[in-house]
């Protein structure tokens, strides 16, 4: 019999400083389908680790006064560091590579010299625009506005003589892979590779992957001027940590190719397109599937400390419990799209889902047998048709449940649990058993009753055990199941609840949390973290003088916005149609989306200079400029648009 084997992977993080609730993120939903396969008998293997060369990082360590080896150790094996994290938060991972594992090292080496003795690296030379960030070349072609198309930072003209790896030639493979397989997933994603990046024009380009300007990298060993590029390095540790290319482990033939690499959406685009010609390019077998996720967001825009919400995961795993957070980061938001993080919804989904939801009927279904039965539920058979809805849902649950696991759709996979447990709450108001138990002749019934109660509860746990798995071993002590009554096997049967069950009622698992209390007291140790840190940080002021006439020509005028939309292609660019008072609708377009969502600002007045000359950006006409006030906080840029009272009508001169 073929035996089952499941290979999932994290991306690789860069050690470049501590990781935050978005590498949580990630890893906790890998590790929840990593487990969830476990439950399903499969043999899994479960591999994260970190990204340590590059230029970034070299440049970090130099700041700190440290080797970018110490600086790396630090940050992985340190307090508090990437290993503590992953062990805090419950991480099952069977292996955990590090880019600068000796034997990763060596292995790059022999692959690069794959390549280049088969013709698919070669040397040139590279005139373009680099990202230091992203450690990425980019054509004029790739960039966004004159920017880094992935992170929106700046670009610098560079030339280095490199090796490039002749991604051209797969172009047409990869291009079949992705619109023809279901090999990226979510779909969605698909267009916007082929589109960008393949039937771009000048079509895929070659991809030069070694550099000579830092030295932290792995020196290419036939030219060790070079150091291979950080994606190549990078991209192979999925190989490199079963074997390939090295004695070190040797599990390549029974894991690989991976069944799926969980990234994140930014870096869909080297999953999905150079790691397949990569390997094309070896003729070794692709990974089944790449699924590109979504970003977590704070209040609408990318994830940063400076924005009011303590996104420190050891912050929260302490202060609401390692399970609790797991759960919340998969219960609420849909995987392949990004989500809105805040402390209110945490709070909120702990609260209901967990406290009132899960936790009552979980210790109301003890209490019950306690009280009634003195902890251990009489053998008994007294069904009635209440209890056909709540049967029927039970066990029906597991296929449900499986059938959105299998596509990675952990938030309905919950939400088909906890309707589940919905039903079970609303069938103990239906049965009242309270009642049932003043009525001697009623003593079966009510047995019945709470058999069923424990049985939901105990499928229930079975599924939820992959999310959270020191919580589901409570609920199982706490109703009594044995250990084969904790299994996938027995989450596809009502009734494998052993007779004469005896519970153990203990104290509550999911704590009611006093929100009010936790935000204020997140709101101080947010403020206390940010406090000295140098907080604002304005423009110089203008050294020179303008002449008053001069600063008359300017026409500041009040408008109101009647609609706003994203730009198409640009990370940056927001296009309004304003009212300006004239009657006629005046275009402008503005560099803020880092800042604002469009339908944040839909009727709003805004305080706009409407005597520019024309300006065009993407190809649309500008006419005008929203005026708006900036500032940076501990570091980073601030944008507030400067808003009006409403009462000011569109048009008005501000003088
Ligand atoms: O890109 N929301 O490493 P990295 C959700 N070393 N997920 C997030 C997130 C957020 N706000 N922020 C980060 C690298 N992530 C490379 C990978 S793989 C061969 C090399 C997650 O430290 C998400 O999975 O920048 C994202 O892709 C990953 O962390 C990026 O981590």
């Amino acid at each position: 019999m073929e035996s089952k084997k499941f290979y999932i992977t994290t991306p690789i993080y860069y050690p470049s400083a501590k990781l935050h609730i978005g590498h949580t993120y990630c890893t906790v939903a890998t590790d929840a389908m990593a487990r969830y396969k476990r439950l399903c008998g499969y043999d899994v293997m479960f591999l994260t680790g970190t990204d340590e060369h590059g230029q970034k990082i070299e440049d970090k360590a130099k700041e700190a006064g440290v080797t970018p080896q110490q600086f790396v150790d630090n940050i992985v094996e340190g307090e508090h560091g990437v290993l503590d994290l992953w062990k805090l938060m419950n991480i099952s991972n069977d292996r955990f590579i590090r880019t600068t594992d000796d034997y990763h090292v060596k292995s790059v080496q022999r692959i690069f010299k794959r390549m280049y003795d088969n013709g698919d690296i070669y040397k040139g030379k590279y005139v373009g625009k680099y990202c230091k960030p992203c450690e990425s070349f980019w054509t004029e072609s790739q960039l966004k506005d004159g920017r880094c198309p992935d992170c929106g930072g700046e670009v610098y003209e560079a030339e280095e003589e490199a090796y490039f790896f002749r991604a051209s030639k797969y172009a047409q493979r990869v291009r079949d892979l992705l619109t023809g397989t279901d090999f990226l997933q979510p779909a969605s994603r698909v267009n916007e590779m082929v589109n960008n990046f393949i039937d771009c024009e000048g079509g895929l380009q070659d991809l030069c992957v070694s550099r000579t300007s830092f030295k932290w990298g792995i020196p290419v060993d036939f030219d060790d001027k070079h150091v291979v590029y950080v994606w190549l390095d990078a991209l192979f540790n999925y190989m490199t940590a079963l074997g390939f290319e090295n004695d070190r482990y040797h599990d390549l033939d029974k894991f690989w190719p991976a069944d799926v690499h969980f990234v994140g959406k930014e870096i869909v685009r080297f999953h999905a397109i150079y790691w397949p010609a990569f390997l094309m390019s070896l003729d070794l077998p692709l990974p089944k599937h790449v699924y590109g996720h979504g970003w977590l967001l704070l209040d609408g825009g990318k994830m940063s400390k400076s924005k009011g919400n303590v996104v420190d995961p050891y912050i929260l795993a302490e202060r609401f419990g390692v399970d609790a957070l797991r759960f919340f980061l998969l219960r609420t938001f849909p995987f392949g799209s990004d989500g809105n993080f805040s402390n209110e919804l945490l709070i909120n989904t702990i609260n209901v889902d967990l406290a009132n939801d899960l936790g009552n009927l979980v210790s109301r279904s003890a209490a019950m047998v306690e009280k009634y039965f003195g902890g251990t539920l009489p053998k008994t058979n007294a069904p009635e048709s209440v209890d056909d809805e709540l049967l029927a849902m039970a066990k029906a649950l597991r296929g449900r449940y499986e059938a959105q696991m299998e596509k990675y759709q952990f938030q309905n996979a919950l939400d088909d649990v906890f309707k589940v447990i919905a039903r079970a709450n609303k069938y103990i108001d239906e049965t009242a058993p309270w009642v049932l138990a003043k009525d001697e002749g009623k003593r079966d019934r009510l047995a019945a009753v709470l058999y069923n109660l424990l049985e939901t509860v105990r499928i229930c746990a079975v599924l939820l055990t992959p999310f959270m798995p020191e919580s589901a071993e409570k609920i199982f002590d706490q109703i009594g199941a044995t250990a084969c009554e904790r299994t996938w096997e027995s989450a596809a049967v009502f009734g494998a609840l052993h007779d004469a069950v005896t519970v153990a009622k203990g104290a509550a698992i999911f704590p009611r949390i006093d929100a009010e209390k936790e935000l204020a007291e997140l709101e101080a140790l947010h403020a206390a973290q940010n406090a000295g840190a140098g907080a604002v940080e304005l423009e110089p002021f203008a050294a020179e003088s303008v002449d008053f006439d001069t600063f008359c020509k300017s026409d500041f005028r009040a408008v109101k916005v009647k609609s706003c939309e994203a730009v198409k292609k640009s990370d940056k660019l927001l296009r309004f149609t304003l009212d300006d008072g004239t009657g006629t609708d005046r275009q402008i377009l503005s560099g803020i989306h880092k800042f604002y969502e469009p339908e944040q600002l839909l009727g709003k007045t805004l305080l706009a200079i409407v005597n520019l000359p024309p300006r065009k950006m993407m190809g649309l006409e500008s006419c005008g400029m929203l005026i708006s006030a900036v500032h940076k906080e501990n570091g980073e840029e601030k944008l507030h648009l400067v808003m009006l009272d409403d009462a000011i009508p569109a048009g008005a001169k501000m003088c």
